[in-house]
């Protein structure tokens, strides 16, 4: 595991959007897992600026994100979809056919999350983006008694739904559930890379140097042999 310490936000952004830009110099035709939440906004910018530039082409990209609300469609303006249309997808030259995310609206949850899983492990992500909840939670994984080995459908912990309502007019309006890759689709991706700001400084500890163990999900990263950690202290 790499620790890296960055003073400011924009200065881990940019980090983090190099490492991922690399990734697509390394392997025009890489797999991405990407995430979602305030965390990776300025990776992405960072992202953008590298393909307007023209040292990045996305045309043989391709890009799997870690989860998605159950119950808002594509157009909805919370929606991961459409976080990512609007940060990434829509500002660079990646084809719309090669992005994924897990359908929240799938009549059959369990038969969207068997896909869903099929798809990832198919994919076989060079690097996994991660930001980190509060509660350690990473796509959605939240705290529990086991690790999830598989893409599946979670109830959001009270924290959780309470931390997004700043993104929703109304704290009804937060969706309860999600889709979301299980600890285990996540640890099939070769390298990992999460960021995090100094207000998860207390969680991130604790995942990298605690315990492993389901109370903390993102522990779980102790296992993977590629992990990268880029925090920012302010
Ligand atoms: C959401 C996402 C996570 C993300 C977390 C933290 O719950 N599902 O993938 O890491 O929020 O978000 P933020 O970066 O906004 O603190």
């Amino acid at each position: 595991m790499r620790l890296l310490e960055k003073n400011t936000y924009e200065e881990m952004s940019v980090l983090c959007g190099r490492i991922l830009g690399a990734q697509v110099l390394l392997k025009p035709d890489c797999a991405l897992g990407l995430a979602t939440g305030s965390s990776p906004i300025g990776a992405y910018e960072e992202l953008v600026r590298q393909y307007e530039g023209g040292l990045l082409d996305f045309s043989q990209v391709r890009t799997v994100n870690l989860d998605e609300y159950c119950g808002l469609k594509a157009e909805h303006n919370q929606s991961y979809r459409y976080f990512m249309e609007e940060h990434l997808f829509g500002k660079v030259n990646i084809k719309k056919e090669n992005t994924f995310l897990p359908d929240g609206c799938a009549g059959d949850v369990e038969a969207e999350c068997a896909r869903y899983e099929k798809l990832v492990a198919g994919m076989q992500v060079d690097l996994q983006l991660l930001g980190i909840g509060h509660n350690g939670h990473i796509g959605f994984n939240e705290p529990a008694e086991d690790f999830a080995a598989q893409v599946h459908q979670v109830k959001l912990a009270e924290s959780t739904i309470k931390a997004n309502s700043r993104l929703f007019k109304r704290m009804e309006d937060v969706p309860r559930s999600a889709v979301t890759m299980g600890i285990g689709t996540i640890l099939k991706a070769k390298k990992i890379l999460l960021i995090a700001g100094p207000d998860k400084a207390d969680i991130v500890e604790k995942a990298l140097y605690g315990p492993v163990t389901p109370q903390v999900p993102a522990s779980a990263l102790q296992l993977h042999g590629a992990v990268t950690v880029i925090i920012s202290k302010q």
